[in-house]
């Protein structure tokens, strides 16, 4: 579904991403991990058309679309979890919900429904304003925006950080039903644990570089892993 093909991506002269590839096959989740720094959301932003690799291709779908703006990804199945969530603070849930709506091109729809059963708790808080909700509950909240629009495809910016270890856990099984109800997901965290229970494939970043790749299985209790993710 996804290729990303030898990228290198720079913030204005600096050098970030180095010759990142990686793939993400139909119906997988596949984790990008690394550790504060190492180019996950750089590799996201990328992909996203925020900053366009320098050199290297990016193809969805059998499509190249290397440089695309993100609201033309978002319409041909692409989802985005930004890490800093950017909710709208002076809306309600229901209405940051709302604007999010996009009919997909494929399959069952997303509506505001389905995304409080899959997240009861931002049920309850309906007509509260966004920027009122704890860090946790926007972390959902920016999840249940991006499915509003009916994504094929979902790009996941490390959304356990600064969640409790209760709501890391929910937050895990929401993932999986995800996986269940047909999403692909690209997953980037620091969390390794949390991240390998969920993935099928995994990738580790380190300085802009991908430096190890494998099936989960592989990635579990190697050091060399847990010596790059700092843990
Ligand atoms: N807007 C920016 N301008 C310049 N450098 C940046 C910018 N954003 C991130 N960087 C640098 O790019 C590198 C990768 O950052 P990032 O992709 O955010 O890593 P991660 O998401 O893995 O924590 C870091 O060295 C960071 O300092
Ligand atoms: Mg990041």
């Amino acid at each position: 579904m996804l290729a990303v093909e030898g990228i290198h991506t720079y913030y204005g002269l600096s050098h970030i991403l180095f010759d990142v590839s990686l793939k993400v096959k139909s119906g997988q989740v596949v984790c990008l991990l690394g550790r504060n720094g190492a180019g996950k959301t750089t590799t996201f932003r990328s992909i996203m058309g925020l900053n366009p690799p320098a050199r290297g291709r990016i193809h969805f779908n059998n499509i190249d679309v290397t440089g695309t703006s993100p609201y033309k990804l978002v319409r041909q199945g692409m989802g985005w979890v930004p890490d800093d969530r950017r909710i709208f603070a002076d809306l309600t849930v229901g209405e940051n919900l709302e604007i999010a709506e996009h009919k997909g091109t494929e399959g069952e729809q997303w509506d505001k429904r389905k995304v409080y059963d899959l997240f009861p708790a931002l049920k309850e808080m309906d007509s509260r304003k966004g920027g009122l909700l704890s860090g946790g509950e926007q972390k959902m909240l920016a999840i249940g925006r991006a499915l509003m629009t009916n994504p094929q495809f979902l790009l996941l910016d490390e959304p356990t950080e600064g969640l409790a270890p209760v709501l890391v856990k929910t937050l895990g099984e929401r993932i999986r039903k995800l996986k269940e109800v047909g999403l692909t997901v690209l997953l980037a965290e620091q969390n390794v644990k949390f991240t390998l229970s969920l993935s099928d494939y995994g990738y580790i970043i380190d300085n802009g570089r991908i430096c190890y790749q494998g099936p989960v299985e592989e990635l579990i209790d190697n050091e060399e892993v847990k010596h790059i993710c700092g843990i």
